[in-house]
């Protein structure tokens, strides 16, 4: 028997259709093969999986999608290496192959590469099939599986090819976290601890309070924190659905954490791990510019060295270094770099107003 534990709605402005969607967050559900009969009600379904995470959930899943009409499996080779043209041609060649129509449905089980690409494969399907992210990731059930931003990767940059493509639902099974290897889920944690960052001071002092439940996995606390960074994710969302305004926001520490992923190679630091480092770089900075107190980036710091994540940049980078790599990042709008800094817990902004000795500074504080 699967356990309901909470559906929140991600709402979204009406353009012409309601693309509103639940996000449904509970256990055994990917086991639950009534709770799947009615999502998929009779449609052709592509499951799209990666070989990680395939032998582990694929064969409950496709036992529950039991008897739809139509079963089309991908299971792509995992990593961010592969979330490519390649990869998004397997899909599509697939779906096309078995003759799916464009009221098949798309079910991207996986973390956040296999979410991306099975979101875009669905967006451009007969110019636009529905999907549902089956996210297993800490990083995807908090982060890349709401809000509709999907893609693939260009040898130019990350994520450069993409569309804007909404999910009809976000199934997170709390289950899947518990094969999930370290590093990854203390990855998703430094995506939850920047939702209390920069919107809910009283979540951020919850998570310092929780951090050893957090790091056993306490199954209560995770649904909470879960809980807590999609209902975040979700208003920043529901209020600026393509970045024109505080979705910047989500940024928070991803401009300094880009220039750091890029600079020491994607794949040596995981993206949730340099997030880590550049929330406290803006952080520091913030305390510098004396709109926040010392004693939250202690407090953040002490989280990130209890959670396993970094507290600072590679020694080995200098702060022109870093501002290099900032500038050839793809949200510099019109040559100005945007950084996001905190105006106090739990309050972001957006400038375009930061040195080189600022960033000196933080690095060095
Ligand atoms: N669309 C968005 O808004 C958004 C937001 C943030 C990040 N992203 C994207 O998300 C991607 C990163 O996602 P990720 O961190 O989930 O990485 P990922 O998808 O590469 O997953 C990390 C690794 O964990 C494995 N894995 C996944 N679930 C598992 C489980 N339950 N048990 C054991 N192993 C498991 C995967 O096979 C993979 O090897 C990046 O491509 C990033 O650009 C997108």
């Amino acid at each position: 028997m699967s356990d309901i534990l909470h559906t929140l709605e991600v709402q979204l402005p009406l353009p012409e259709v309601d693309r509103s969607y639940p996000i449904i967050i509970g256990r055994a559900l990917l086991s639950d093969g009534a709770f799947w009969q009615s999502l998929i009600a009779g449609r052709g379904v592509i499951l799209v999986t990666d070989d990680q995470v395939g032998p582990l959930y694929a064969s409950t899943l496709k036992e529950s999608l039991g008897g739809v009409s139509q079963l089309t499996e991908v299971v792509l080779s995992a990593g961010e290496a592969r979330k490519d043209m390649a990869s998004l041609e397997t899909i599509l060649d697939a779906a096309l192959k078995d003759r799916h129509e464009r009221g098949s449905l798309f079910v991207a089980l996986g973390g956040g590469v296999v979410g991306d690409m099975t979101g875009f494969a669905a967006s451009c399907f007969l110019r636009g099939a529905d999907f549902i992210q089956v996210p297993t990731t800490l990083l995807a059930q908090v982060d890349s599986s709401v809000g509709g931003k999907t893609g693939i990767n260009h040898a130019m940059g990350k994520n450069l090819i993409g569309a804007f493509h909404q999910p009809t639902q976000v199934v997170i099974d709390l289950d899947t976290l518990a094969s999930l290897p370290e590093r990854e889920f203390a990855a998703g944690l430094a995506e939850v601890i920047k939702y209390g960052l920069i919107r809910d001071a009283d979540f951020f002092e919850w998570l310092l309070a929780q951090v050893g439940a957090l790091t056993a996995r306490d199954g209560d606390t995770l649904a909470y924190a879960i809980q807590r960074s999609c209902e975040i994710k979700a208003s920043v969302v529901a209020e600026d659905e393509r970045e024109g305004g505080v979705r910047a926001h989500l940024n928070f520490g991803h401009t300094f954490g880009h220039a750091i992923e890029r600079l020491q190679g994607y794949g040596e630091w995981l993206h949730g791990e340099a997030v880590a480092a550049g929330m406290v770089i803006a952080s520091q900075i913030s305390v510098l510019r004396g709109t926040l107190d010392a004693s939250i980036v202690e407090k953040l710091i002490a989280f990130n060295r209890a959670v396993g994540l970094p507290v600072e940049a590679p020694s080995s980078l200098s702060a022109s270094d870093l501002l290099q790599a900032m500038s050839s990042d793809k949200k510099v709008s019109s040559g100005k770099i945007r950084y996001i800094l905190l105006q106090g817990l739990g309050e972001a902004a957006v400038t375009e107003h930061v040195t080189t000795d600022d960033i000196v500074f933080a690095l060095s504080a």
